[in-house]
């Protein structure tokens, strides 16, 4: 029962799935196969476009290329980091079947806006809610959106089961396609007989992850708030000083705070990003690169990718911004040791 039959496996999934406010979930081995069964069981594939934000991380490009589908990017909304809604339509073709929402950092994209487009040109959603587990838009949790969601549980993740992933929806056939696919395509809920119809994957979680997992899932609402107040004390105490920018929180959206990313303006505050990650390192604090633009990546270029055109917002993410520290165990006085080491930096 330490395989993917043993018991935990339904009980997380029942549970998480409950915790999103949806019907179904499927639990897989990471995030990053989570997007692609729940591409899979959509039915994406070769010839198709499907939209995702340029500001993400690499995963949910890759998981596009695994079905034979080609991602196509839209820049990064200035405020809130997110998917810039008012930029989708134009990317928007006769292949495109489908927008990935990503909610960056754990802030919700602007679920409102993408529902309507998605409705107007008939396109299925699928958010990558791999970094905000219990966010909500409009009161409603991040992953009740969509056609289907997927969420990564791995290490650094607000709920995390070492590695593991899971996919959620309310859709019953989607359900059953992605318990299908998951499990190389033996028949689901049917003797084990060894022919199969269609190419199936191995992305079982193991009865032991799940148990974690499931743990995980009943802290689910504490550990959301020990990483919101951490992002406060932050946000309170770096506010004011000149040059640092933070995520705005979306309108309408509770923000869980993933990650606490902050944008340097070099010329206010007298340094580039690199030399306050140095000035961090001399004095113990660690920190990490915020993710490269989609249309930067030769692996894409070499799929294929269409990567020209410009993608400012994200650009300039990348080039000044990265994260603090911000694990959800954090102490205020560890927080409070980090802001005081940045400010007394500014020239
Ligand atoms: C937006 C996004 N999508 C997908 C993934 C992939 O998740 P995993 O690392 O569990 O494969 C991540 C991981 O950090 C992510 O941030």
């Amino acid at each position: 029962w330490i395989s993917s039959s043993g018991s935990y496996v339904n009980k997380f999934e029942e549970a998480f799935a409950s915790y999103c406010g949806v019907k179904y979930g499927v639990a897989v081995c990471n995030g990053t196969v989570a997007i692609h069964l729940a591409l899979a069981a959509l039915g994406i594939g070769k010839g198709d476009e499907v939209i995702i934000p340029s500001f993400t991380m690499i995963a949910t490009a890759f998981a596009v290329c695994y079905t034979g589908a080609v991602p196509v990017f839209v820049d990064a909304d200035k405020e809130t980091f997110n998917i810039d809604v008012t930029k989708i339509e134009e990317k928007i073709t006769n292949r495109t079947k489908a927008i990935i929402p990503v909610h960056i950092f754990g802030n919700p994209c602007n679920m409102g806006k993408i529902c309507e487009i998605a409705e107007k040109h008939n396109l299925y959603i699928i958010e990558d809610a791999a970094e905000a587990h219990g966010a909500e838009f409009d009161g409603k949790k991040t992953g009740s959106f969509s056609d289907i969601a997927s969420f990564s549980f791995f290490a650094n993740k607000n709920l995390t089961t070492g590695e593991g992933g899971m996919v959620v929806t309310d859709n019953e056939e989607y359900y059953k396609k992605c318990k299908y696919y998951k499990n190389m395509c033996f028949p689901v809920d049917a003797p084990r007989v060894y022919s199969h119809e269609n190419i199936g994957f191995n992305y079982r979680m193991s009865n032991l992850h799940a148990a974690i997992g499931l743990a995980q899932t009943e802290k689910a609402d504490a550990y959301r708030t020990m990483r919101i107040n951490n992002s406060k004390i932050y946000i309170e105490q770096l506010s004011d000083c000149p040059g640092i920018i933070f995520q705005k929180d979306q309108p309408n959206g509770l923000n869980v705070h993933w990650m606490n990313a902050i944008i340097i303006d070099p010329i206010k505050y007298g340094h580039t990003k690199d030399e306050l990650i140095e000035h961090l390192k001399i004095n113990g604090i660690d920190t990490r690169l915020l993710f490269v633009s989609m249309h930067r990546q030769e692996s894409l270029k070499k799929f294929g990718c269409d990567c020209s055109g410009d993608y400012p917002v994200t650009d300039w993410l990348s080039k000044n911004g990265f994260y603090l520290p911000s694990a959800s165990g954090l102490k205020a006085e560890q927080i409070s040791y980090i802001c005081e080491i940045i400010r007394k930096f500014k020239k």
